[in-house]
């Protein structure tokens, strides 16, 4: 399993990469504001560079501000011109209901890399998962990389954190069932290291975790205590040994 940082904080994607704990990266334009990114589209853009630099070749997803379908295409084109390893994000329904579908089917036609996001069901996971490889067997030029985002934490708000497992770990079923092993699930909106630890259980290929749930899953609540204990059993021990 992956794991990707959900933010647009340069320096928390460095940490993390230095970790070994960083195999990509989501931001979004909520996620850009509260990572200090000020300008507007511009800016956001510079910002995208900047982290599709930092971590190539690992993916960067990048969400489209538009659900018109023809600005979708647009932005998403433009996206995709920045750097090699940008994935498109672009939601399945816009907030009428209206399928998003035609630009993600066109876009990966064109070999545009797309994250299908805000998912919070099987259904709409596995239709998403079909337009992308419907997409991807008439493209002449093969995406990078094809992703469909489920949500769990938005999914647990309505129906519970195991609901969220079962449509994650239906989804990876019906992917392998049907040989769909281009595309990968990503699950987003992670809230708690509890989160962390159920969902990393569904078989989902990645989880996208924002910094501070990543802090807060290294600890645990006996460890810092046992190392103070080491310290000071060493600290005795090797006064022993002078002797
Ligand atoms: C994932 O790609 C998204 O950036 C993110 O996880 C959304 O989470 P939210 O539910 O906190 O908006």
């Amino acid at each position: 399993m992956k794991i990707f940082i959900d933010s647009a904080d340069l320096n928390e994607i460095k940490k993390y990469l230095n970790w070994g704990l960083c195999q990509g990266v989501t931001t979004n334009p909520t996620i850009c504001l509260k990572c200090g990114v000020k300008g507007g589209w511009e800016a956001i853009k510079q910002r995208t560079i900047e982290i599709a630099n930092l971590i190539k070749p690992r993916p960067l997803s990048v969400e489209v501000t538009s659900v018109n379908l023809e600005e979708i295409i647009k932005q998403a084109r433009e996206y995709s011109q920045l750097a090699e390893n940008i994935a498109v994000k672009i939601t399945i329904t816009d907030n009428l209901g209206n399928s998003l579908l035609p630009a993600i089917y066109q876009l990966t036609k064109e070999g545009i890399s797309i994250n299908v996001t805000a998912m919070t069901t099987f259904n709409q996971a596995i239709l998403a998962a079909r337009t992308l490889r419907s997409g991807y067997e008439e493209a002449n030029k093969k995406p990078n990389f094809s992703f469909i985002s489920i949500f769990g934490g938005r999914i647990s708000e309505e129906q519970g954190v195991e609901q969220a497992f079962k449509v994650i770990k239906n989804t990876r079923d019906w992917l392998d069932c049907y040989g769909f092993d281009n595309i990968e699930i990503i699950v987003g909106s992670v809230r708690t290291p509890e989160n962390v630890e159920l969902w990393s259980r569904t078989g989902a290929h990645i989880l996208t975790i924002p910094p501070e749930v990543l802090a807060k899953s290294l600890l645990g609540a006996r460890t810092k205590e046992t190392v103070a204990q080491f310290l000071d059993d060493a600290k005795k021990a090797m006064e022993e040994l002078k002797k």
